[in-house]
């Protein structure tokens, strides 16, 4: 591994600064303290400062030389509703909110690589520092386009880190096309007719017509999109009735779907609708479905991810990067900016949890488990990692 020298001796800094976020937790679109805190540190290194969009968002930008290229690097900020577990001295000190997915050591990581840059300045062009609110669930980074992100600071290129358990210590993970699904929430109405339960033939029961539509929905996933599209399809909510003895007006199904591919979301949710709706109709009911597509596949586009593997080679050996990670059916906002602009999602291994301080939880080290902590022995490899990346994307 190669790091860089003055970032592997800033980098107590930078832990501290990880660890005070860590303590101070804000879920999406709250982040009032931390965007305070990254636009101090951003400011307080010559960086010019931008703040507002996408409501807590921060743009640091950083110029050198004449080149008219530009770069974005994305951060994300918001923690979870999830009480912590761990009791070592950078708990959370917000009851009911955690840093459990790593946000606090993305923002901390790209910090320290602004830093860095911003006192060498080894690089001809433009560096966007991109610290979004609200990933987790809010569309942060929609927000920031839809508030001029990228006519207001253009790149070129923009590109995201995430740390991932389960890959070691300087270990990286691209993909050269998808890499995350999509997000889409589904919510079926059935609207049925009560009556007395022992006299159901006096009123139109929804829960059983739910439990048809139900059954029927896992039909698409086997006989109507190819198999060879990923897919996943799961209820997860079915709510009708009160008591015993009656059968009730109506009932609520909700789940999510996760595609690759917006086709075949569309081919799911027109199944999804003709199903609800036509067999609602044949036990006399009625179905509405609602379809709400909150995050798309995050998608690399193949230029930008061969590039970003070869940045992490250079740093840490060809044996230690996986060029084409096993996608995941979680998803990720950061696919709205791979909407927008080419680049590239990557993942930094995040190890196996052993990294914990004394008092963690008994849980394991897994994004969104109330044992995480990120591993601070990533913040000098992330952020020197992001500063190989903007070296030979704005190479002079
Ligand atoms: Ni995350």
């Amino acid at each position: 591994m190669n790091l860089l020298d003055p970032i592997v001796q800033a980098s107590a800094g930078i832990r501290a600064i990880r660890r005070d976020i860590h303590a101070h937790p804000e879920l999406r679109y709250e982040e009032h303290r931390t965007s305070e805190l990254v636009a101090a540190k951003l400011a307080e290194w010559g960086i010019e400062v931008h703040r507002g969009l996408g409501g807590t968002g921060v743009v640091g930008v950083l110029r050198n030389g004449t080149g008219a290229k530009s770069i974005g690097l994305r951060a994300d900020m918001d923690a979870l509703p999830i009480q912590e577990l761990n009791q070592f001295a950078h708990a959370s000190t917000h009851s009911g909110k955690m840093h459990a997915c790593g946000h606090d050591g993305h923002t901390a990581m790209l910090l320290g690589a602004a830093q860095y840059l911003a006192r060498v300045r080894p690089f001809d062009g433009t560096v966007n520092f991109i610290f979004q609110p609200a990933e987790e669930g809010g569309a942060g980074a929609r927000k920031m386009i839809e508030d001029g992100l990228f006519e207001r600071f253009p790149c070129d290129a923009v590109f995201g880190m995430h740390n991932w358990p389960g890959f070691a210590v300087g270990q990286f993970g691209f993909a050269p096309g998808p890499m995350m699904a999509s997000g889409n929430l589904f919510e079926i109405f059935v609207k049925g007719r009560g009556a007395h339960a022992a006299m159901p033939q006096q009123g139109i029961d929804p829960v059983f017509v739910a439990v048809q539509i139900v059954n029927g929905l896992q039909g698409i996933i086997t006989r109507n999109k190819k198999p060879i599209d990923p897919a996943v399809l799961s209820v997860t909510i079915i709510k009708a009735g009160d008591a015993n003895n009656v059968v009730p007006d109506e009932a609520y199904i909700c789940g999510t779907v996760r595609t690759f591919d917006d086709k075949v979301t569309d081919l799911i949710e027109e199944r999804m609708r003709r199903i609800a709706a036509l067999t609602a109709e044949a036990h006399g009911a009625t179905a509405t479905v609602n379809f709400d597509r909150y995050y798309p596949p995050t998608v690399n586009h193949a230029a930008e991810a061969a590039f970003a593997a070869d940045v992490a080679a250079e740093l840490v050996g060809e044996a230690n990067v996986v060029r084409a990670v096993e996608p995941t059916m979680g998803s990720e906002d950061f696919s709205f900016m791979l909407r927008a602009r080419p680049g590239c999602y990557l993942w930094i291994g995040n190890g196996d949890g052993s990294h914990r301080a004394a008092g963690h939880g008994l849980g394991p080290c897994q994004l969104h488990n109330p044992s995480f902590d990120f591993n601070d022995e990533l913040l000098p490899l992330g952020a020197t990692y992001w500063v190989r990346l903007v070296e030979k994307f704005l190479a002079r």
